[in-house]
């Protein structure tokens, strides 16, 4: 599919270089790489049976709690599953996805949002045939209004028709707007929690936000969790693999 018309090669580098490897995707512990399936399952439940493809925000209340790290791997699980699956990095402020994934950063999501040349095999990764991967583009002045410009829904619009899934990594909900400003075209939000780093009050705070914008929380996603609390983690070399976890709460539960 020609996105918007010229193509151009895009250069992949050894991910064994990665200094991130090991939190993501084939390269992830057996617990954790369950905990993605999990999450993956869980979806079903959560998204409208009738929507053809699902678009997912991934958002979290402030930097660092894995929102991009839960994105990539997500994607990775679906992918793997036989779905096309499309990874969007929507963090335009602190955009990860192309360092993570050791891909050029441009052509990306801001190439596309500006109508300049791209096409669908530009994207596509190294790892998975079915696996395609639109990094955050030139970092613009503006990324708010573009996240929730008429030209996003019309982007979103057609990258639909080509996917199973998209998943958009986006900025944490209490530092920027940017990630409400993009609610009304997407499906909705998972919430990414890390724990013993996430505040409560920042949280609360994130959810107070989102349930105000009326984002349609799928569930959240509890990152980083060690042992203890009814745990599924494997005891290995005398600790806890780390593991993900998804529950599907509503704000005012979460708030509770
Ligand atoms: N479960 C985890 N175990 C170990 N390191 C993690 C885990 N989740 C995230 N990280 C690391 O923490 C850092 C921040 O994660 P990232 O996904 O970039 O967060 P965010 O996108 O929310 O800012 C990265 O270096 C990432 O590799
Ligand atoms: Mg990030």
């Amino acid at each position: 599919m020609a996105l918007f018309g010229k193509t151009r090669k895009r250069k992949q580098f050894l991910f064994s270089d990665n200094p991130n490897r090991k939190t993501l995707h084939k390269n992830l512990e057996f617990t954790a790489t369950e905990q993605y399936k999990l999450i993956r399952e869980n979806l079903a439940f959560t998204v409208p049976a009738d929507e053809k493809c699902p678009i997912i925000g991934v958002t979290s209340s402030l930097r660092g709690e894995g929102k991009s790290t839960t994105a990539i791997n997500l994607s990775y699980v679906l992918a793997e599953k036989g779905n096309k699956v499309l990874l969007i990095d929507g963090d335009l402020r602190l955009p990860s996805i192309a360092k993570n994934m050791y891909i050029e950063s441009t052509p990306g999501l801001t190439d596309l949002l500006m109508g300049k040349g791209a096409s669908l095999s530009d994207f596509q990764s190294a790892y998975l045939k079915n696996w395609y991967i639109i990094p955050s583009g030139n970092i613009p002045p503006n990324p708010s209004e573009l996240l929730g410009s008429h030209r996003m829904e019309t982007v979103l619009n057609e990258l639909k028709e080509a996917f199973d899934y998209i998943i958009v990594d986006l900025p944490p909900v209490n530092i920027v707007s940017d990630a409400v400003s993009i609610a009304n075209y997407i499906t909705g939000m998972i919430v990414v929690i890390r724990q013993n780093y996430t505040e409560k009050k920042e949280l609360e705070r994130c959810f107070r936000q989102l349930q105000l914008s009326n984002v349609n929380v799928l569930g959240s996603v509890l990152n980083d969790a060690s042992s203890g609390g009814g745990s599924y983690g494997k005891r290995k070399n005398g600790k806890y693999y780390k593991y993900y976890r998804y529950y599907k709460k509503s704000p005012e539960e979460t708030q509770s």
